[in-house]
């Protein structure tokens, strides 16, 4: 198999819809990634009722991906990762831009994530992206020997035209 470097030599990724087949790679990114990671029937049950769920794949190898639901006006970005290999390289930018831009093209007034206050890089980029800092949810997350609070952060959003995201 090719190296991370060796696919990402000038190679732009793709970003597609996940789908059922894509799931095994996923959930394998997922446990490497985290310590309490998502189990394969919450990305199963992810797609079954229609959240946006994308995949950043590069020569048909997943590299990274994003969840996320709309309703009522708020999207909740509920998993956003990029396999180790993979980052630092923009990646996490680029799923995070497409998932706001969606949200916007679908109508939602602003989006919502959590965070453990801990995950420094993603905090960077989330706040790089315009997110906001909006309160904290108390022992909201696993943690190792107890759990850990999450910082909750928002996003404003105007509409958008794009129908292709
Ligand atoms: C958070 C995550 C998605 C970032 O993905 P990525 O592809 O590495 O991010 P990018 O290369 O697009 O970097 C975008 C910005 O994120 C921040 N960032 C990314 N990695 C960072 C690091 N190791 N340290 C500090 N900031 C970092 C920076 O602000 C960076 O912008 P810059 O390069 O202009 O400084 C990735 O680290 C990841 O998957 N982590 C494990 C899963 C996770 O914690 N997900 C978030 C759950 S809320």
């Amino acid at each position: 198999m090719a190296t991370a470097p060796d696919l990402l030599a000038g190679t732009r990724e793709t970003i597609r819809a996940m789908r059922d087949g894509d799931v095994a790679e996923v959930v394998g990114i997922e446990r490497a990634s985290y310590q309490f990671p998502w189990s394969e029937g919450i990305f199963r049950d992810c797609l079954r009722v229609g959240y946006t769920c994308r995949v950043a794949a590069i020569s048909r190898q997943i590299a990274g991906y994003g969840v996320m639901s709309v309703g009522a006006g708020e999207a909740h970005i509920l998993n956003l990762c990029v396999a180790e290999a993979f980052r630092c390289r923009g990646l996490g930018h680029r799923l995070l831009t497409l998932l706001v831009e969606r949200a916007a093209a679908v109508g939602m007034k602003e989006a919502f994530l959590e965070v453990r206050p801990s995950n420094t890089a993603a905090i960077r980029l989330y706040l790089a992206h315009g997110f906001a800092h909006v309160g904290m949810r108390r022992g909201y997350y696993q943690a190792v020997g107890g759990r850990e609070d999450a910082a909750v952060l928002r996003l404003g959003l105007r509409g958008g035209s794009r129908t292709d995201l």
